[in-house]
């Protein structure tokens, strides 16, 4: 069915799966966008109306192609609506167990004719694919945040993946405007493999008293020419997505020198998550973030 997406279903309406959704309803799909939480339905939507809003202001988007992008997003609490989908992009928490319990309530929903797609960052696509009914017709299209922003996405095969399903989603891909790269199926892919672990690095030399929160961010900033500090970047991600990456590739790939720091681990198990919760290694409450040490 190489080409053939008309409708996408999108699991997850945080930071990703609402820019997901904001990229192909501007690109002409219809998205169905669904979340077990409504507030995250309704502070998605939210999202996207005011990222819209800004490319109209900035010149980049026409008021027109606004509306039409608006119009073609509909959004869910009942997973049941994915039925009748094309291809469904899970952008749920970055949790195996959480994504397996999604893929397990959803492929007898779906159409068998459907693609099934995971946004993760880190787990094994095989694995993953393994537990569904489809692993010839899952893959990994990993897009960066923010969405609309950020041009590329990583695609990845699992082992089953068929030749026909990674035509499709290339080309779906592709129809957002967006360059690919291809990795291997093995722990956080390429991009994650060489960020992940420079970020934990950078909270390890937080944690010994290296420097501080600034001056880290500003030594990568002025000294490696990056145009975010790593700590300011990892509160962009999230930081429980970084720990979860960090398990991920110290799980999977045995190797010490992946060991999450245990400032990260402390900072996630306070709920400082970064941006999304509005505190991390700086506070995003006030007027001008405020680094938190
Ligand atoms: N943050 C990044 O920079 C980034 C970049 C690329 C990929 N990713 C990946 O994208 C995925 C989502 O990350 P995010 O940053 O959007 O996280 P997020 O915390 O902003 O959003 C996750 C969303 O998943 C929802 N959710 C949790 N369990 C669910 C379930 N059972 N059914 C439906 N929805 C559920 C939550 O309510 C929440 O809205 C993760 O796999 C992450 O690794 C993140």
């Amino acid at each position: 069915m190489t080409g053939k997406i008309g409708t996408v279903g999108i699991i997850g309406a945080g930071q990703m799966g609402g820019g997901i959704a904001h990229v192909a309803a501007q690109a002409g799909y219809k998205v169905r966008l669904y979340d077990i939480s409504a507030d995250k339905i309704e502070s998605g939507l939210a999202t996207i109306n005011g990222n819209m809003a800004r490319q109209v202001s900035s010149g980049k988007m026409d008021e027109e192609a606004r509306k039409a992008a608006l119009a073609n997003i509909t959004s869910t609490p009942v997973l049941e609506d994915l039925a009748g989908v094309d291809l469904v992009i899970e952008a749920a928490t970055e949790d195996e167990t959480v994504k397996r319990k999604i893929f397990a309530q959803l492929c007898p929903i779906l159409n068998p004719e459907a693609l099934l797609a995971t946004n993760t960052s880190s787990i094994s696509i095989t694995r993953l694919a393994a537990q569904t009914d489809r692993p010839e017709r899952f893959i990994g299209i990993h897009f960066m945040n923010p969405v609309p922003v950020m041009k590329l996405v990583e695609l990845v095969r699992g082992i089953a993946t068929e030749d026909t399903t990674f035509e499709t989603a290339k080309h779906f891909v592709a129809s957002l405007d967006k360059t690919i790269t291809v990795a291997e199926d093995f722990p956080a892919f390429i991009v994650n493999r060489i960020l992940l672990p420079m970020i934990n690095e950078a909270i390890y030399t937080l944690y010994e008293g290296v420097g501080s929160v600034e001056a880290i961010d500003t030594a990568m900033k002025l000294g490696a020419n990056h145009p975010m500090g790593p700590l300011q970047l990892a509160d962009f991600i999230g930081l429980d997505t970084c720990l979860s990456i960090m398990q991920v590739l110290h799980d999977g790939l045995s190797d010490t020198k992946y060991r999450p720091c245990p400032l990260l681990v402390k900072y996630v198990e306070a709920g400082w998550l970064g941006r999304k919760s509005g505190r991390g290694f700086y506070d995003y409450r006030g007027e001008h973030p405020v680094p938190t040490r």
